[in-house]
């Protein structure tokens, strides 16, 4: 059955999330396909921002570490996190970012199975968090890196296995591991359970306990709309929190960084992760997002993204067949995050094309399209609408131009 845009609109009629579209700072007639990259700026952001630099540093100055709760940030928004992911609010904290994290508990993993010398990653996994483990292993004598193909990963897991260390929802295919099996088939080896959430949090509903996760960190950019660099997360588990260790052992996360001791002494708690002072703008804004996506019902967020998602992927089927567009990863929505990517033999200078019509997305090389379906500000007829330019785009082959295929830095 072919969808009109008629339809789509009447599934605007009727979404409960659509006030939250006026809280977004977007120019008008962009259709943002790019949430799943760098979130949009909640209009609450630049009042926040401006508070604390002109109220808080400006006039309270260095007193504000006390008064306005900067000491507290990094857990505060933490535990805003952790109602996002299904953990307790003393399991999570803001700091640093995912590539920091990753390192930081990768090696804590090291530290809570001492003897285990394997870290197991998928190959496809995203390349910080290879390279970051590649860094660990060349400092860490006798430590293996195991890259196992992705088919092979749960296969691979064995008594020497000290983490698995994996991408919820794949950054291209969008594929999406299954977060209990995985943890529980960790376990039944003896090994635990890493879990990078950068393309989950504030998309799909994750309940880390639920799956008994050991450890997990993610971006503050992307759907959490905390702005461009935003701090990262991590997660440690509260059984974990006793015995982990940080290979980053600064001065915040000793058990009382204003006694200047002259040695390091762990905080028990989540607050070792938290290695160097915190990033208070940053936060700022981060928490101004999160005090946002908290008003939203987060098995509302999933299954509204997954149906624009599936909407997407349906009218490119149906709008766009024969122009060489390959979906990659699963079909089926329950085996996907919130976004989609297709491999096309011009798929930079298509992304270009797409952009000067106004509809952002982005790519990965060698040859992918990728679009994101953020629930909050993005309506049905919008999918619709982007559908119906890219139908054009490819028919007419405005995308082939040179200055489309032009590569700049970041794509
Ligand atoms: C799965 C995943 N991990 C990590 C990162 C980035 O980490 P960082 O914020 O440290 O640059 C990305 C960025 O897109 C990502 O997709």
């Amino acid at each position: 059955m072919s969808l009109a845009r008629a339809d789509a609109e009447a599934l605007d009629a009727t979404d409960p999330l659509a006030r939250f579209r006026d809280e977004f700072e977007l120019p008008k007639g962009l259709i943002y396909l790019d949430g799943n990259s760098l979130g949009p700026p909640p209009k609450a952001v630049a009042a926040r921002l401006a508070d604390v630099v002109g109220g808080e540093w400006g006039r309270d100055l260095i007193r504000s570490w006390n008064l306005n709760g900067w000491m507290d940030a990094p857990l505060r928004t933490g535990g805003k996190i952790a109602a996002l992911i299904g953990a307790a609010p003393h399991e999570v904290a803001v700091a640093d970012s995912t590539t920091v994290n990753l390192f930081k508990l990768a090696a804590g993993a090291l530290s809570l199975r001492p003897g285990r010398k394997v870290l197991l990653t998928p190959a496809d996994n995203f390349p910080t968090d290879v390279y970051a483990l590649e860094g660990l292993a060349g400092m860490v004598p006798g430590l293996e890196l195991r890259i196992a193909e992705p088919e092979r990963l749960v296969e691979a897991i064995d008594e020497a296995t000290a983490a698995v260390v994996l991408t919820h929802v794949h950054y291209k295919t969008s594929l999406r591991w299954d977060l209990s099996e995985v943890t529980a088939a960790a376990h039944a080896k003896g090994a635990l359970a890493l879990w990078d959430l950068s393309h989950s949090v504030g998309a799909l509903a994750v309940d880390l306990s639920l799956a008994k996760a050991d450890l997990a960190v993610g971006c503050g950019y992307k759907y959490l709309n905390g702005g461009p660099g935003a701090p990262a997360f991590l997660f440690v588990a509260e059984r974990h929190q006793a015995q982990i260790r940080s290979p980053l052992t600064g001065w915040m996360g000793h058990a009382e960084p204003f006694a200047f001791e002259g040695h390091y002494r762990p905080a028990p708690d989540i607050r070792a992760q938290v290695s160097g002072t915190p990033s208070v703008l940053g936060l700022a804004a981060l928490e101004a997002g999160l005090d946002l996506q908290l008003q939203a019902d987060p098995a509302q967020v999933e299954a509204k993204g997954l149906a624009l998602a599936e909407l997407f992927i349906s009218l490119v089927e149906q709008r766009c067949a024969g122009h060489g567009l390959a979906l990659l990863g699963p079909r089926e929505s329950t085996r996907r995050g919130l976004h989609v990517s297709y491999a096309h033999p011009d798929g930079y200078a298509l992304v270009q094309a797409l952009i000067a019509r106004g509809v952002i997305g982005d790519f990965r090389a060698p040859d992918v399209a990728r679009f994101g379906f953020s629930p909050l500000y993005l309506s049905h007829a919008q999918v619709w609408d982007a559908v119906e330019i890219l139908r054009d785009i490819l028919e007419t082959r405005a995308f082939d131009r040179a200055d489309y295929r032009q590569r700049a830095a970041v794509t």
